[in-house]
């Protein structure tokens, strides 16, 4: 029988569980979220902050939060959005953690980033551990391989992973950029697709496979997946020296559930259906869609597309019941009945948007979110290496 203590039960923003979770206590008092008047009180306090502070809104934020940003955007153009506002003393973003974190690195010292629920993470970003990929790399070095290795590691990745790989020169992607970041970081490693280099890819191993494949033209065959739980990644070292692309063993919980059968089942059910799905999803799924792109691209696809378009569309929730109000000449449908919205992404709610807003208007910062200096020197140099691929500007 187990000895453990069992764990106690929280009710969300009552209390913290430091040893599970990032933290999920909000100090002072959060919001009802029967509140009547927290519409008012939300554009109250943001009128009263004015440019004082800019508030970052992601793509799959929930609409009541949709309404209250300054700007939205997939996670790459935020980070630039984020980067471009050094007026702001406070940034507020509505987004999960990995995202506030890059806007903190990338914007100065003088400006706060604010994530209004601190549990906002990203259970992909959360696959992936510094001291698991520490001993990765440690095992590459041993299989005689990390010479010829480029680390790339996705944007849903907490800045320690960002800054292991601004060690090793690699460079951070986005599903905006990543046919880019990774054509780069296989000619540093020795070679474009025929060449002898490889790429360690963190820690989305779908997108990683995808843009290798159906992007740069590379062979499923050139891919081996690293699980970091098993030892050196599960793989031998003969595996290792003829890989091109060491897949981190990451996924994400709300697009790796998109499956092949919703594909085929859309296409029975409705007649000339156009299928659009995010770069995160499985191997299978993207092959039989007919258009894939970050949510950026998603956007531009479906706003471009004539009236009575059918769509599918395989991505976060909140995004596609949007596009369904936003574009209603067209037919707009979600993949799969069985996904649902994603957990982390919707812990930012109105009553957490009101709490940090009337709290800056205080003069209380709540839910800073602060990278070690040291960390966020050697991420900003893989993002600062992101931002300055080539051509990064016409992304999709
Ligand atoms: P984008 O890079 O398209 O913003 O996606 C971020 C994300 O979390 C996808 O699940
Ligand atoms: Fe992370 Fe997936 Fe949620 Fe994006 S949708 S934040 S990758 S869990």
């Amino acid at each position: 029988m187990s000895t453990t203590a069992p764990l106690p039960l929280l009710v969300l923003g009552t209390g913290r569980d430091l040893a599970t979770e990032r933290g999920v206590e909000c100090p002072g008092e959060l919001p009802a979220p029967s509140d009547p008047g927290l519409v008012e009180r939300a554009r109250a306090a943001r009128a009263t902050l004015g440019d004082a502070v800019f508030v970052l809104g992601h793509h799959y934020q929930r609409d009541e939060v949709i309404e209250f940003a300054d700007v939205t955007g997939d996670s790459f153009k935020l980070a630039k959005d984020a980067a471009a506002r050094p007026d702001a003393a406070t940034i507020v973003f509505c987004g999960v953690h990995f995202m506030a974190e890059s806007a903190d690195i990338l914007t100065s010292d003088a400006q706060t980033v604010v994530l209004p629920d601190l549990a906002a993470g990203c259970s992909m970003a959360d696959m992936a551990a510094i001291s698991q990929v520490e001993d990765c790399w440690d095992d590459l070095v041993d299989a005689g391989v990390a010479e010829e290795v480029v680390p790339v590691t996705y944007m849903n990745s907490a800045a320690s992973i960002k800054a292991f790989t601004g060690r090793h020169a690699g460079t951070v992607c986005t599903s905006s950029n990543a046919r880019t970041a990774l054509s780069w970081a296989m000619d540093k490693a020795g070679g474009g697709r025929d060449g002898a280099g490889k790429v360690l890819f963190l820690p989305d191993q779908h997108l990683g496979r995808n843009t290798w494949v159906r992007e740069l033209g590379g062979s499923l065959t050139d891919c081996v997946v690293w699980d970091p739980h098993k030892e050196r990644g599960g793989l031998t070292v003969e595996q290792l020296q003829a890989a091109r692309m060491i897949l981190w063993r990451g996924h994400c919980s709300v697009h790796g559930r998109f499956s092949v059968a919703a594909v085929e089942a859309a296409r029975r059910e409705i007649p000339g259906v156009r299928v659009i799905v995010h770069p995160e999803c499985q191997h299978e799924v993207v092959e039989l869609a007919d258009e894939v792109g970050s949510t950026e691209k998603i956007i531009r696809t479906i706003a471009a597309a004539p009236a009575g378009t059918s769509w599918v569309v395989g991505t976060e929730l909140n995004l596609v019941r949007r596009l369904a109000r936003q574009f209603p000449e067209q037919r707009i449908a979600f993949l799969e009945k069985n996904v649902c919205y994603c957990s982390t992404m919707n812990r930012i709610d109105l009553p957490h948007l009101v709490w940090a807003l009337e709290s800056l208007v205080q003069g209380r910062v709540v839910n800073p979110v602060r990278v070690d200096p040291e960390v966020a020197a050697q991420a900003r140099a893989a993002l600062d290496q992101m931002l300055a691929l080539p051509g990064e500007t016409s992304r999709d």
